[in-house]
C-alpha cells in the first residue's frame, strides 16, 4: 500500500478498513466528552525539555579522538538552537577506559572530572556560560553502584570491620557438596549472570546488579546515603563563591539518577520468584525473575524523599530525573514504579520510563491510545518523561521509520517526534535525534576492533550500544564529519550520516534539525503541552485524536498513524465546550495525510503551520505512482 493522492477527494472517515468494527463503535456511541469549566482544569506541574549529551561522542575539542567539556562548551548555541530547557550529560567522572568501565558509569570518583575529558575548570566554565543562556545543567548521578576501583569499595573489602565494611552489599553465600563457594541467593545481573561476584580477599560475595566492577552501593544503610548526598553538594555548590555558600550557593541545576530501582534490596536475601516455570526448569535470566526482593523495594521512596529534601533546601531551583527502565516483572512495566518516585512533596521531578523507550516499529494507534492513557492513569499530577532515545538503545530513526518506504520515513519521523513532544510528560532528546541519525551498524559502520560496550561481550551484537554511540556528525565535508582531527575517533563515524550532518541540515529551512527546532518551540508556546492534563478520545480508528487542557488552553492533537489518508471529525466525540474551545464547527471534518498530524486549539502567537509536509512539491515529485 502507497499513499494514495486521490484519497483526498474521497476521505475516509475514522477508518480502520474494518467498517464492522466502526459501525460496532458508533452504535455504542451515547456519549461525546463533556468537561468542567476551563478555569477549574486540572494542572500538571511544569513538563521540560531535556538534550542528552554523550561525552565521548558529541564533539572533541583537543584532537585526541576522545569529546571532551570544552568540545561541549564550544557547541553550548547549537544546543541552545534546538529550544530545549536543559542538557543532561552522561557520566564524565574518571573511570576505568576499557570495558569494565560501562562508558563511564562505573564511577572512580564522584567528586573529579575524567583527564580525557578535561577538568573540574572547564566544567566551571561551561556551567557559567550555561547559565548565562539560561540552559539548565543536569549531570549523571550514579548512585546505586559506585566502580570497583571507588577508594569506598577499596576500604569495604578489605575486611569485614573496616569504617566502610557495610557500604556495599556483602554476603557469605554457601557452599556446596564439593565444597565450592555459591553465591548467597538467585538474583541476576541486567548483563548475565549471576548478581554476586566472589571477593578473594573478604572471602565473601558482593552484590553487583550490572557489571562485577559495578559493586552496588548499600542504600539501606543511611550513612551512605548521606555520602551520596555530600558528593552531589560538590556539584551544587561547585560555582559557590565564599560568599554565598549554603542556600545560596551556585552549582549545577539537576541530576539524572541513573537505575533508580536498583538502589535498595531485601535485608534477608530472600530468593527471586521465577515468572515461567518452577526451579530447575527455569530460563534462568533476569528478564524472568519477579524483582520481589532484589529491586523495586519501597525503601526507595525514602531514599527519593531525602534527596527531595537535599535539593529544595536550596533558594533557587535543583531538580531530578530518575531513570526507571525497569520495572519488576522481569523488567517489564515501569511506570508504577516511577510514578512512585514522583510524589507531589518528597518525589523527584520527574521519572523516564520503558513506556516507550525502545518501543520498535511504527506504533499502532490503539497500542498508542493505551499508553497514553496509562500513563496519565499513573501520572496525574505530571512527573513523567518521555524519551525518544538514548545511549541505551537503538536511535529512533531506525527503530521506527526504517521499515516504512523510503518516501515518507522523513515524515512519519516528524510526526513521531511532535507526538513525542506533545503526549503527556517532559521530553528527552538524545544527540543525533534532532537529525534523524540512523543507527550504525556493528562490523559494517564499526570494526570488531573498535568495539566499546561491555554489553556486547556478554550478549552479542544485537544488544551492543555502540550502535547509538557514534559521534555526531558536525561537518560533511571534514574528516570524522568534523568530530575530531584525531585519526582515532571514539567510534568511526558511519558514511551515512555525512549528509546528515549539522552543517547540511542547518542550511536547509526544511531538514530535520530545523524542524525539530521549530516544534519545540511550538511546543514551548503551547501551555496546554506544558502543564495541561490529558483526554485521550476512544476513537477506535489509525487516528490517534488527544486533547491536552490547561486552564489557558484546549489543543486537540490528531495523528494520522497509517499509510492512508484519513479524516476525523471532532463532534462525534467532543461535547460543545471542548468543540467551542478547540474552535472547531459542529460540521468540520478534519483531513488528515497518511503519516500527518493535524492541531486544533494552537495558542495564536504560534501556529504549527511546519508541520504541513516539509515541502507538497518535494514529497509529490519522490512519491511516484506505485501499485496500491
Ligand atoms: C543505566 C545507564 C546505562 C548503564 C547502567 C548501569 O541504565 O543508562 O548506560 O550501563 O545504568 O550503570
Ligand atoms: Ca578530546
Amino acid at each position: 500500500m502507497g499513499i494514495n493522492d486521490s484519497a483526498n477527494d474521497n476521505l475516509t472517515d475514522d477508518t480502520t478498513g474494518q467498517p464492522s468494527l466502526r459501525q460496532s463503535w458508533e452504535n455504542e456511541m451515547t456519549h461525546r466528552i463533556e468537561v468542567c469549566p476551563r478555569e477549574q482544569a486540572h494542572e500538571q506541574r511544569p513538563t521540560k525539555v531535556i538534550y542528552q549529551v554523550y561525552p565521548s561522542s558529541f564533539a572533541d575539542n583537543n584532537g585526541d579522538g576522545i569529546g571532551d567539556i570544552k568540545g561541549i562548551a564550544s557547541k553550548l548555541d547549537y544546543i541552545k538552537s534546538l529550544n530545549v530547557d536543559a542538557q543532561w550529560t552522561s557520566p564524565f567522572y574518571p573511570s576505568a577506559p576499557g570495558p569494565e568501565g560501562d562508558g563511564g558509569y562505573a564511577v572512580d570518583n564522584y567528586k573529579d572530572i575524567d583527564p580525557k575529558f578535561g577538568t573540574l575548570e572547564d566544567f566551571k566554565e561551561l556551567l557559567k556560560q550555561s547559565h548565562d543562556k539560561e540552559l539548565l545543567q543536569y549531570i549523571d548521578f550514579v548512585m546505586c553502584h559506585s566502580s570497583s576501583r571507588h577508594e569506598w569499595f577499596v576500604e569495604s573489602k578489605s575486611g569485614k570491620d573496616n569504617p566502610k565494611s557495610d557500604w556495599f552489599v556483602w554476603h557469605d553465600g554457601g557452599v556446596d557438596e564439593n565444597g565450592n563457594h555459591i553465591p548467597p541467593n538467585n538474583w541476576k545481573s541486567v548483563f548475565g549472570g549471576d548478581a554476586w561476584a566472589f571477593d578473594d580477599t573478604r572471602e565473601q560475595w558482593y552484590l553487583h546488579h550490572f557489571l562485577a566492577s559495578q559493586p552496588s552501593l548499600n542504600l539501606n544503610n543511611p550513612k551512605v546515603i548521606d555520602a551520596l548526598i555530600d558528593e552531589m553538594r560538590h556539584w551544587t555548590e561547585l560555582l559557590a563563591d565564599p560568599q554565598h555558600t549554603g542556600n545560596s550557593a551556585d552549582g549545577v541545576d539537576g541530576f539524572r539518577l541513573d537505575a533508580l530501582p536498583f538502589a535498595n534490596h531485601d535485608s534477608e536475601f530472600r530468593n527471586n520468584p521465577w515468572i515461567a516455570g518452577e526451579w530447575p526448569f527455569v530460563a534462568e535470566e533476569w528478564w524472568n525473575q519477579r524483582f520481589e526482593y532484589s529491586m523495586c523495594q519501597d525503601e526507595t521512596i525514602e531514599v527519593v524523599a531525602k534527596l527531595r529534601a537535599f535539593l529544595d533546601s536550596y533558594d533557587r531551583h535543583r531538580e531530578a530525573l530518575g531513570e526507571v527502565i525497569a520495572g519488576p516483572e522481569g523488567g517489564r512495566d515501569s511506570i508504577p514504579v516511577a510514578s512512585s518516585y514522583v510524589e507531589n512533596d518528597t518525589g523527584l521531578n520527574y521519572c523516564y520510563t520503558n513506556a516507550l523507550m525502545g518501543s520498535e516499529g511504527y506504533p499502532n494507534a490503539n497500542d498508542m491510545r493505551g499508553t497514553i492513557s496509562y500513563i496519565e492513569e499513573n501520572f496525574p499530577d505530571g512527573g513523567n518523561c518521555n524519551t525518544v532515545s538514548n545511549h541505551d538503545f537503538k536511535r529512533a530513526w531506525t527503530r521506527w521509520v526504517e521499515t516504512l518506504q523510503d518516501n515518507v520515513q522523513d515524515k512519519a519521523y516528524r510526526q513521531l517526534l511532535t507526538l513525542y513532544a506533545t503526549i503527556p510528560g517532559s521530553l528527552c532528546i538524545y544527540q543525533g535525534d534532532e537529525l534523524g541519525l540512523p543507527q550504525a551498524k556493528l562490523y559494517e559502520d564499526i570494526p570488531e576492533d573498535s568495539f566499546k560496550d561491555p554489553v556486547f561481550f556478554s550478549q552479542g551484537a544485537e544488544a551492543s550500544r555502540d550502535g547509538c554511540r557514534t559521534p555526531m556528525p558536525w561537518k560533511h565535508d571534514e574528516k570524522n564529519a568534523g568530530f575530531t582531527t584525531s585519526d582515532d575517533p571514539y567510534l568511526p563515524i558511519p558514511d551515512s550520516h555525512y549528509d546528515l550532518a549539522v552543517d547540511i541540515q542547518d542550511s536547509d529551512p526544511h531538514s530535520t534539525l530545523n524542524f525539530t527546532r521549530q516544534m519545540l518551540e511550538w511546543r514551548a508556546s503551547q501551555p496546554a503541552l506544558i502543564q495541561g492534563h490529558t483526554i485521550v478520545v476512544e476513537n477506535n480508528s489509525n487516528v490517534l485524536a488527544f486533547i491536552r487542557r490547561s486552564k489557558e488552553q484546549t489543543l486537540l492533537c490528531l495523528y494520522n498513524l497509517s499509510d492512508q489518508d484519513q479524516s476525523f471529525t471532532p463532534s462525534k466525540y467532543l461535547g460543545d465546550t471542548l468543540l467551542a474551545e478547540i474552535g472547531v464547527a459542529k460540521d468540520e471534518i478534519i483531513p488528515i495525510q497518511a503519516y500527518g498530524m493535524a492541531m486544533k486549539g494552537q495558542t495564536p502567537s504560534k501556529e504549527l503551520s511546519f508541520l504541513l509536509p516539509p515541502d507538497n512539491e518535494t514529497r509529490k515529485a519522490s512519491n511516484q505512482p506505485k501499485a496500491a
